[in-house]
């Protein structure tokens, strides 16, 4: 009699120290209709519990059941599951022994885990699209592809959990894709997620992440900025825009303090197994911090990395690829938002991805979808389709080595004079236009090609295979210097570029290279 009074006794005395922030439970990001990374990873499951308690999580489907315990330590559980092969559902319940409660969660899916962060072209709805009536009505036929979306939040620290959840996994609906303007969800991870579905046939787990108007240092660990000769914290004061401005100024600059959304949204996911992540971000660089961008990104990404991997004891690839859409457009007739430059940038300064310094990745070239007309203002075009078609062809070629998707228009390898025009070696036969004039020539007998007014437009002549031939200009030979292509802010009509892959799906991206003479 004696010995389970005592007993329950120093049990309340034992719970009654701990305060509601120790009741067992998943981490926010675990839930309901979540996707959980598939074999041959492992997916990494952790929460909140008493620190002393044993916490057994298992896994049941149809055929399958595993169960694994672990101690809570600091108030907080963990473990990593077997492997799992596509599919479902299943159902994970977290059990604590010393207050004998359970959590559940039911209609877990296994599948491949896609990050999708960035600014405003990242938030962009679903709802916003052009022809959003029928993406939307085609969202229930997709219940596989998931959805979850952290909410907007600021930390001067790296948080352990997200401090709200904006969407918490979903079914897709109309009603959750379509949301509130910027708000949730986001068109362009979705469409990612849809069309990659429908290649891959297995479910798909989308993680929205993102903030408009946002620089890429607020995106930054303080040491990734310092690679790049980057301050970590920026003097300026918290900003806290109005509710019509969130998603995107117009005045492109940063008023965001360095790391406080890795702090608030990207660090508390680094547990999570994922497979890989798709970035639209560069316009609020445009003009800050501009000319480090070709660091500040690829350096990014290479923190971002080790990051995850890190975060999840190995399970997430330490090389995951890594996605992003080359800018839009922005000024028409403008030489000088910076736009030019970021798009190069975005490349680490090669033009194309992959490539040396931005290994595992793939770019979406979208500066031939223009939108002079959008109702959320030119800077967003209102065609996301077309831009997460060709993030979608980078994916299967570069994250899932499918060998014959081709998914990088026509890249210059080489730019010669000949004694009448200039003829310009691509790595692949192209489709062009000829009546055109894209191209300029610098001529500059001591190479001073910063200035724009070296620069001279010459028309394309004609085009053969991989070959492209445009007129010399009217200077001497011994000035003629480099060559670039679509080097403005806007330089073709939608879908207007001159030089696209020969199946005219693909546009070749801008670039700049030296001509070499004979
Ligand atoms: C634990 O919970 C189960 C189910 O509610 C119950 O049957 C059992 O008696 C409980 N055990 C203790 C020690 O409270
Ligand atoms: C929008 O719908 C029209 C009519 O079906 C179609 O021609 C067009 O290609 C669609 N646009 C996009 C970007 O999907
Ligand atoms: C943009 O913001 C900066 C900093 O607040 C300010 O100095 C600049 O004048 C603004 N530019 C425009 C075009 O509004
Ligand atoms: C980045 O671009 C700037 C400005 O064009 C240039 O000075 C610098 O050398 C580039 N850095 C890298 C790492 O490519
Ligand atoms: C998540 O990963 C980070 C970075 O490796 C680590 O500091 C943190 O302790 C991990 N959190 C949990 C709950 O395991
Ligand atoms: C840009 O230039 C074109 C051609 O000169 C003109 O038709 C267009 O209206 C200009 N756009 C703006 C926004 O000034
Ligand atoms: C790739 O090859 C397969 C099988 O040969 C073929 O069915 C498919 O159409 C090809 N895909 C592309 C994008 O060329
Ligand atoms: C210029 O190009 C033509 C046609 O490709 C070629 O026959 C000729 O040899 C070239 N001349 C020089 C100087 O490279």
């Amino acid at each position: 009699m004696l010995i389970p009074l005592i007993f329950s006794l120093v049990l309340s005395a034992f719970s009654s120290v701990f305060s509601a922030a120790e009741v067992l439970r998943f981490s926010s990001y675990y839930g309901n209709h979540m996707v959980l990374q598939k074999a041959p990873a492992k997916a990494v499951v952790w929460g909140f519990g008493q620190t002393g308690a044993k916490v057994a999580v298992s896994l049941s489907g149809s055929h399958k059941v595993s169960t694994h315990s672990v101690p809570v330590i600091n108030g907080i559980w963990r473990t990593t599951l077997n492997p799992v092969e596509a599919g479902g559902p299943y159902i994970l319940t977290a059990s604590q022994s010393t207050t004998n409660t359970s959590v559940t969660l039911t209609d877990v899916l296994f599948g491949d885990i896609w990050l999708c962060s960035g600014q405003s072209n990242m938030a962009f709805t679903v709802g916003q699209l052009i022809n959003a009536t029928e993406e939307l009505a085609m969202a229930s036929k997709f219940p596989d592809v998931r959805i979850f979306q952290a909410a907007l939040e600021k930390s001067e620290k790296e948080l352990t959990d997200l401090a709200g959840v904006e969407v918490p996994w979903s079914r897709p609906t109309a009603e959750l894709l379509g949301g509130k303007e910027f708000s949730h969800f986001s068109a362009v991870c979705w469409l990612f997620g849809r069309y990659l579905y429908e290649t891959l046939k297995y479910p798909i787990g989308l993680v929205e992440t993102c903030w408009g108007g946002t620089p890429v240092e607020a995106w930054s660990t303080p040491r990734s900025l310092h690679k790049c000769g980057l301050k970590s914290s920026m003097t300026s004061v918290p900003y806290s825009p109005p509710p019509v401005q969130r998603y995107f100024s117009g005045n492109i600059s940063a008023k965001w303090r360095s790391s406080v959304l890795w702090n608030a949204m990207i660090h508390p996911l680094l547990n999570m197994t994922i497979t890989g992540a798709i970035w639209y971000q560069g316009e609020a660089n445009a003009d800050y911090n501009r000319d480090e961008y070709n660091c500040s990104f690829p350096a990014m990404i290479d923190d971002w990395r080790m990051a995850f991997h890190e975060g999840s004891d190995g399970q997430t690839a330490l090389d995951f690829p890594f996605g992003f859409v080359q800018l839009s457009t922005f000024r028409q007739n403008d030489t000088l938002d910076g736009f030019r430059e970021i798009r190069w940038h975005q490349t680490a300064d090669y033009g194309f991805a992959p490539n040396e310094r931005m290994k595992n990745t793939f770019m979406a070239v979208a500066i031939d979808v223009p939108d002079i007309k959008s109702p959320w203002g030119s800077i967003h075009p209102e065609d996301k389709q077309d831009v997460a078609y060709r993030l979608v062809l980078g994916a299967r070629a570069v994250a899932y080595g499918e060998k014959n998707v081709s998914f990088q228009g026509p890249f210059p390898t080489q730019a010669m004079l000949n004694q009448s025009f200039i003829s310009i070696v691509f790595n692949q036969d192209v489709k062009a236009s000829l009546d055109k004039d894209f191209f300029e020539i610098c001529c500059s007998e001591d190479k001073k090609c910063g200035s724009d007014n070296n620069w001279l437009h010459v028309p394309i002549i004609k085009y053969c295979l991989n070959y492209v031939f445009v007129s010399k200009p009217p200077c001497t030979a011994a000035s003629i210097t480099a060559v670039r292509y679509l080097w403005t802010d806007w330089p073709c009509p939608f879908k207007g570029c001159p030089i696209y892959s020969s199946n005219g799906l693909l546009p070749a991206p801008p670039f700049i290279l030296a001509i070499t003479k004979p």
